[in-house]
């Protein structure tokens, strides 16, 4: 399973690149306007350590719109993959530019069939919103299940990136659903490796030692 960071925090993107849990970013409009830099500053500094997929997002929302700002996102570094919403317009413009070898993110996916739409045009990855959906009731590890038998099933080429996770129960289920991937948010990653069992074994043993090495 391969981790992105959900975040355009360059420092955060930098602490779990160093250990080696890194293999690509997500951004959107709102992460970026949380960092309060210039979207293409950012995202190229982001892109001058990080190899794998940096998600970028069009803030156009018609057809010819997205379609100008994808190609110009595309020429910022190799691994720009164009973040495109679940829309009519996007569709068209994410079968435009798969066709132009352009790699897209279809974003903002809430149903099985809206997935299956996004493959279909040509998307290299659809992003369910697994914390979205629970918040409405639903279950999002269930459409992470749909979304991997679907590809399975037909082949698609497409990758599933759970996406809109806010805690470790939405990793596990992410990861025991097939999701390809899972974008995490910078802040809840140190939660996913501690646990308080851990620190207290680990102060078990400190103490241990300082007395048997005072004796
Ligand atoms: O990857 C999508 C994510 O940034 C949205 O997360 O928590 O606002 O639903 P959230």
């Amino acid at each position: 399973m391969k981790f992105f960071l959900d975040t355009a925090n360059v420092s955060e993107i930098k602490r779990i690149n160093d250990l080696g849990l890194c293999d690509g970013v997500t951004t959107n409009p709102s992460l970026i306007k949380k960092e309060g830099r210039d979207f293409k500053e950012v995202v190229s500094e982001i892109a001058s350590f990080v190899e794998g997929p940096i998600s970028a997002e069009v803030t156009a929302y018609d057809y010819e719109g997205m379609i100008d700002q994808a190609r110009d996102l595309a020429k910022w570094a190799s691994n720009i993959v164009v973040k495109i919403p679940m829309t009519e317009d996007g569709l068209k413009a994410i079968n435009t530019l798969s066709k132009e070898g352009i790699k897209t993110n279809c974003t903002l996916i809430f149903s099985a069939s809206q997935g299956l739409m996004a493959m279909k045009a040509g998307a290299s990855f659809i992003s369910p919103f697994m914390g979205r959906i629970d918040d409405m009731g639903e279950d999002g590890a269930k459409l992470i299940r749909d979304l991997r038998d679907i590809i399975d099933i037909y082949g698609y080429d497409s990758e599933i990136i759970a996406a809109s996770i806010r805690n470790i129960r939405n990793l596990e289920d992410a990861a025991l659903a097939g999701a390809h991937i899972a974008t995490i948010p910078g802040n809840l990653f140190e939660k996913l490796w501690t646990h308080p069992l851990t620190s207290q074994g680990i102060d078990r043993f400190i103490k241990d030692w300082e007395s048997f090495e005072n004796k």
